[in-house]
């Protein structure tokens, strides 16, 4: 928490325990377990908390009265919330009538306010043994009585598991709502093809070409930034374009004046889904990829699907393949979904994964690689004549070969092609890239990953099979 105070202004709830508010009937159990699975934090559900304890709700409420049942459940969400390690957080409906509990939300967690509809709270939980649903009538006087509250504690709203993810790590879905943007940052970086295909409303003199694709993220265009921006400690960088633009611009928020806050409105589907997603910055050096980067999360992703109508079909299967990989990753056959809800699950996932190891120093993140060491060692063994995505979608096929699970999601979708590589030169790019530790990320079910070691002969034919003879 400390670390992320330090360098970041925090976004989210990053380092920060993650509290649903709202109704009774609302689903914050249910999403919030969810979430918790997702993010790999600790669940508490103060209302089963104070069951566990003290016995069935309706129980305390005719024994000791309602007053009584608020103490208790202030002392529990005071103790919760007090915990260093972040956790999700499911408080009963009532909790925050409490002004000391609003106040430790306040100060100690991201609060998310789980909207729900009065009819379709009531359906969940009449009949049950609430002994604040005794009738519709009351049920009704009492979810208006408490809205206000609701509105003055939360940071967010949400109305599922995904938006719930997606709040918290400042992603926002806004289709369309790019085209009326022009606000909320007071320099642009920008992909100079992507600025000619959806020119933004925004000052010219404030704003920043960078070169297309990968060609930005390098030094001197770096050092050009810097040199042109010059903004105030309190300024702020919107970067714009597909996971080349984020990455520069993001990197150029890191280090500019030691940091200043920064908006990323990825153009690519794999922005969408991964790159503009989870903190990572970085440009390239003669050596290698991502060799110099911070981590610097932006404070708000716009993620506006209809920017994706002029992507190329190269740039579109690239992205395809990483959504393939979050669908592996998940369980949940995400590609088959309509775009923009595969968009926004994929995001979602990635959110968790960021929330539950944001500076990759849990292992956690690490499952984001699954294909990834074989696509490396392909694009290295053909001299980057192999595009990523290829490589990717192959890279894949591998890691699910190795897994012994079925290949059939990864052909159907991506229908990959053995490349065109030198097996020697890949192979030497792939122990290099483990650096000789034969560490891969596999699959022992879609939706379980796992970090194991591969012995080398299995590695290496599983690599050269996917190297056309
Ligand atoms: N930071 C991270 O966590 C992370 C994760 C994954 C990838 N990345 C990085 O992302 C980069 C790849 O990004 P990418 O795949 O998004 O592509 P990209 O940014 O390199 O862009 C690829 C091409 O698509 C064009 N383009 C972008 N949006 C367009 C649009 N809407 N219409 C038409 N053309 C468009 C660009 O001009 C460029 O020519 C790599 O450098 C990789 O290292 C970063």
């Amino acid at each position: 928490v400390a670390r992320l105070r330090g360098a970041d202004p925090l976004v989210g709830a990053l380092g920060k325990h993650l509290a649903l508010i709202g109704f009774m009937g609302a689903g914050k159990s249910t999403i919030g377990r969810e979430v918790a699975r997702l993010t790999h934090r600790p669940f508490v559900d103060t209302d089963e908390e104070i069951e566990r304890v003290h016995g069935p709700i309706a129980g305390i409420f005719g024994e000791l009265g309602e007053a009584e049942f608020r103490r208790i459940e202030e002392r529990l969400v005071a103790e919760v919330l007090g915990a260093p390690e972040p956790s999700v957080v499911a408080l009963g409906g009532g909790a925050v009538v409490s002004d000391s509990t609003r106040d430790r939300l306040r100060r100690s967690a991201f609060t998310v306010w789980i909207e729900v509809d009065d009819d379709v709270a009531w359906e969940r939980v009449k009949g049950g043994d609430r002994p604040l649903a005794r009738s519709r009538e009351e049920f009704g006087r009492l979810a208006l009585e408490r809205e206000p509250y609701y509105h003055f504690a939360n940071d967010e709203a949400a109305a599922d598991f995904e938006d719930v993810l997606l709040v918290s790590l400042g992603v926002d879905f806004w289709p369309d709502g790019f085209r009326e943007w022009g606000i909320g940052g007071d320099a642009l970086i920008a992909d100079e093809r992507v600025l000619e295909l959806h020119p933004p409303a925004w000052r010219r003199e404030s704003t920043h070409p960078v070169p297309a694709g990968e060609s930005a993220k390098r030094l001197d265009v770096l050092e050009r930034l810097w040199g042109e921006l010059g903004l105030s400690r309190d300024g702020s960088i919107v970067g714009f374009g597909g996971g080349s633009a984020t990455d520069i611009a993001g990197f150029v928020a890191a280090t500019y004046l030691r940091g200043v806050r920064w908006v990323a409105i990825p153009s690519t589907l794999t922005g969408q889904v991964d790159a503009a997603i989870g903190g990572k910055t970085g440009i390239n050096l003669a050596g290698g990829k991502n060799l110099v980067g911070a981590f610097h999360f932006p404070a708000q992703v716009i993620v506006d699907p209809t920017l994706l109508g002029t992507l190329p079909d190269l740039e579109r299967r690239a992205g395809m393949a990483e959504v393939v990989k979050t669908g592996l990753l998940a369980g949940r056959e995400l590609w088959e979904l309509p775009e923009e809800e595969m968009i926004r699950a994929c995001a979602a996932f990635k959110a968790a994964v960021v929330l539950s190891d944001p500076y990759e120093t849990e292992g956690r993140r690490t499952i984001l690689n699954l294909g990834h060491t074989f696509a490396h060692a392909l694009e290295a063994g053909s001299g980057y004549a192999v595009p990523h995505g290829d490589a990717v979608a192959l890279g894949l096929l591998a890691a699910l070969r190795l897994s012994g699970l079925p290949v059939d999601a990864v052909e159907e979708t991506l229908r990959p092609e053995p490349v065109q590589a030198d097996p020697d030169a890949a192979w030497a790019a792939l122990r290099r890239d483990k650096k000789g530790e034969g560490v891969f990320v596999l699959l022992e079910a879609p939706g379980k990953p796992v970090v194991t070691t591969v012995r080398d002969q299995e590695a290496r034919r599983a690599l050269e099979s996917l190297i056309r003879k």
